[in-house]
């Protein structure tokens, strides 16, 4: 089973987004089905993400604040699915089956929420919890969990990262990510486990422009490369954590570096993916090239 938190230094960082967009491939490419989901918690309890983008705020069984104090929902159950089935279980019933809106099976895909009117604040407990979890998840052969992060050092974000075997590190290509991303992954070797750090420039514009007398987009591979992922390489040298920067490489003809500027997201937040098998709407050229790299970001999550 494998542990993946969609996290960022820095909110407004695309990293719900991110992972909403990638979840369908990843289901794919783990061969997630209804009796072998992929469980999303979204653990970022000040401000619902996923929670949102899934439309299931009014709709939640149970919140994963509440889930991490009343312990007892997750443990002392009968953990064989042989005898209790995944539906019948007390902790994966708390779950709201939301594989449609990945234009999958409906149980392929669970959330455990989070209250957009705030959590209660004691988390003390969340990293026993989240180990608890992880035993049953894996148990029930849930082919992954996902974590849509808080940003920065928050409490809720340190522990969903140490729960991670992956975490994918989203940032816009601006200074302020640049330098903030660098400077907390520099840190991480303080923190234990043996991780794999994925880069992700996010929203990265293709319009080419000269700014501050470097070129736009061609020079944001260089400048990320440079000022993050050299530096944090070299720190990491020694650890046992692994930085990935599988996503700075260009696509054939294109300067497209991460995941491209997608204009409609502008309008409104969508599932490409879903839109793309729907039928729903007509993609264009920047949907489309998203799609890819959306796809080619669930491989370098998923291989080992
Ligand atoms: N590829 C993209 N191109 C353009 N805009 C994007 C892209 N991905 C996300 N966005 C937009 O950026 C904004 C922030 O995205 P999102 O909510 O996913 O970020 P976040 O890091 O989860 O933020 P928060 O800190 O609030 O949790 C949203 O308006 C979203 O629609
Ligand atoms: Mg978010």
């Amino acid at each position: 089973m494998r542990t993946i938190s969609f996290f960022s230094y820095k909110g407004g960082s695309c990293r719900s987004t991110t992972a909403y967009n990638t979840i369908p491939f990843i289901a794919r490419d783990l061969g997630a089905t209804e009796n072998e989901p992929i469980i999303i918690i979204d653990t970022d309890i000040d401000s619902a993400g996923m929670t949102l983008l899934l439309e299931q705020q009014n709709d939640l069984r149970g919140t994963v604040d509440e889930l991490i104090i009343e312990a007892e929902d997750i443990e002392g159950h009968n953990a064989d699915p042989e005898q209790l089935g995944i539906d019948r279980h007390p902790f994966f019933r708390k779950m709201s089956k939301v594989g449609r809106k990945f234009a999958l099976a409906d149980g392929t895909v669970r959330l455990l929420g989070s209250s957009t009117a705030g959590g209660k604040g004691e988390l003390s407990h969340m990293e026993d919890n989240l180990e608890t979890i992880k035993k049953l998840c894996a148990a029930y052969n849930c082919r992954a969990i996902i974590f849509d992060t808080p940003s920065g050092t928050q409490f809720a974000a340190r522990r969903s990262i140490n729960a991670s075997d992956t975490v994918v590190v989203c940032m816009r290509p601006t200074y302020q990510f640049r330098t903030g991303t660098k400077e907390f992954l520099m840190g991480e070797h303080d923190h234990g486990g043996k991780r794999r750090y994925l880069i992700c420039p996010t929203a990265v514009s293709l319009r080419e422009s000269v700014i501050l007398r470097s070129r736009y987009p061609q020079d944001i591979k260089g400048k990320i490369e440079e000022e993050v992922v050299n530096p944090v390489n070299q720190s990491f040298e020694q650890g046992r954590h692994k930085l990935i920067d599988g996503l700075l490489e260009r696509a054939e003809g294109s300067m497209l570096v991460g995941i491209p500027e997608v204009e409609r997201f502008k309008w409104s937040e969508s599932c490409l993916y879903q839109l793309l098998t729907d039928n729903i709407d007509d993609l264009n050229a920047d949907d489309t090239m998203a799609i890819e790299r959306y796809e080619l970001l669930s491989r370098l999550i998923c291989e080992q």
